[in-house]
């Protein structure tokens, strides 16, 4: 089995019209002939055929080998890098695919699975872009890596660099990044740099700062992150003994992951390792909904470019992104594969959340955007009952507690203060809320509690 060599792989711009390419080891982001956004081209002719690349990730299961043991370079053939690449792994990937029916009958759907990404080791999908952007990071020498972060990319980044013994510089918006997130990057070591604004703003000027050569920047704009986070792909797939669902639904932020997954069902299906590519369908939040918007605008206008939302609101901070740097890299996911682009009301993403931790899983607010999205697009006849369904979860249930306690107790408010909304329409329902009960610490008042509450349990509660 051989990997794709360094020789065999390229940078090229995506834009149809430029075509430029660049060697692997020229650090740039953009093209810097027509500044479009680039990726990683492999020559997947290269490699060996389908069946032999599928026995050897299956062989690979059963390694002690650390490069085996990790989710992404498991499959490292697909990957841009020379078997000697100085890797920096923290095991990532091997994420659960859960069965999930109580979610699945509030969706409408007998076959729905839950790809737990938040089970990576910072708790969210950004690990697996984050050993190949790190590993990138150490064969161009960088000494400084940095990142614009609504949070997880920044605990993501900060720990990876701290494997890797390298200078690391994260911004984020200041006070819109979960408590849990932060605590992350100021344990790995991370410089943790405020800055006010949003996280759009943080992106530009992190792109600025980037334009110094001993400056590595590794948000998803960069491409070698789309080379490790596209490898869920084959997680994925390998998970379904190659059989790959009808659809993948995820939530988009800033749309790496969303091209990823693109690129990696794409490619697999190029070799011959999946027969069809499933439609992937990207979900958003109401109020930082830029690509959903698109998404509609181009029905009518298919030439329209994506018009970036000055002042995006929702609770789901992780998501919370007016102008997402990849979204025609993410548009052609969608379209080449037949999926839909939507909103979800901050509502529907706090219900949905609640229904999925009823099976026993639990995810971040932004993940739950997936299986709100599911149910919507059930509802509008795009996903149907007997459909196989994978959501993707994003990150994990711990990553932002106070969302969820809140909701549990009935005092969840979106803060769109501008808007002048009464806190009564501001109200986000605990419909599914499960509060806690005070009880005096005696065997008696419990056992009176247990019995009083029989019927409690959440079954009896309308979840269906
Ligand atoms: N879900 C979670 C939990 C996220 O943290 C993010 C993005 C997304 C979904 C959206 O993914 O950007 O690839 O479309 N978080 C970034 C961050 C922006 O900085 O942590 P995307």
């Amino acid at each position: 089995m051989t990997a794709v060599s360094l020789d065999l792989a390229l940078q090229r711009c995506i834009e149809s019209n430029c075509g430029a390419h660049y060697g692997l080891n020229e650090q740039l982001y953009v093209c810097s002939r027509c500044g479009g956004l680039l990726e990683i081209q492999n020559e997947l002719h290269a490699l060996a055929d389908a069946n032999a690349l599928r026995n050897v990730w299956q062989t690979r299961l059963a390694s002690l080998d650390g490069k085996d043991c990790s989710g992404v370079w498991r499959y490292r053939e697909l990957l841009p890098f020379s078997e000697d690449a100085p890797i920096v792994s923290l095991a990532e990937g091997n994420t659960p695919l859960y069965e999930a029916p109580r979610a699945a009958r509030y969706c409408g759907v007998s076959d729905l699975r839950l790809k737990h990404q938040g089970c990576n080791p910072t708790g969210s999908f950004k690990d697996t872009g984050m050993t190949t952007a790190v590993t990138q990071a150490r064969i161009l020498g960088a000494r400084t890596v940095v990142c614009a972060s609504t949070g997880n990319t920044a605990a993501s980044l900060a720990a990876y660099a701290a494997r890797a013994q390298l200078k690391c510089a994260i911004l984020v918006p200041r006070g819109q990044v979960s408590q849990a997130k932060l605590a992350q990057s100021l344990d790995y070591g991370a410089a943790v740099l405020e800055v006010d604004g949003i996280f759009d703003d943080a992106m530009r000027v992190i792109r600025e700062l980037a334009e110094d050569e001993s400056i590595y920047l590794v948000n998803s704009i960069n491409p070698f992150r789309i080379e490790g986070q596209k490898t869920v792909a084959a997680e994925l797939a390998q998970q379904c003994a190659w059989q790959v669902p009808d659809h993948v639904v995820m939530p988009g932020g800033n749309l790496g992951n969303s091209t990823a997954f693109g690129k990696g069902f794409k490619e697999l299906f190029d070799l011959g390792v999946i027969s069809r590519q499933p439609r992937l369908h990207v979900v958003q939040a109401e109020g930082a909904a830029p690509f959903a918007r698109l998404f509609v605008d181009r029905e009518s206008e298919p030439s329209s470019t994506l018009a970036p939302i000055r002042h995006p609101q929702t609770l789901a901070t992780a998501i919370k992104i007016g102008a997402p740097v990849s979204w025609q890299k993410a548009l052609r996911a969608v379209t080449e594969t037949g999926g839909r682009v939507l909103s979800v009301t901050e509502q529907e993403i706090a219900d949905a959340k609640a229904i999925i931790g009823r099976d026993g899983i639990g995810c971040e607010p932004a993940s739950a955007t997936s299986v709100a999205g599911i149910k919507r697009l059930v509802k509008d006849g795009v996903i149907n009952p007997s459909d196989s369904v994978v959501a993707v979860l994003t990150g994990h249930l711990l990553k932002d507690a106070d969302y969820v306690t809140k909701y549990h107790q009935d005092k969840l408010y979106t803060h769109d203060r501008a808007s002048n909304r009464s806190k009564e329409e501001r109200h986000i329902a605990g419909t599914f809320s499960n509060p806690p009960t005070r009880v005096k610490a005696t065997r008696d008042a419990i056992l009176q509690y247990l019995e009083s509450h029989e019927s409690h349990h959440v079954e009896d509660r309308s979840v269906d």
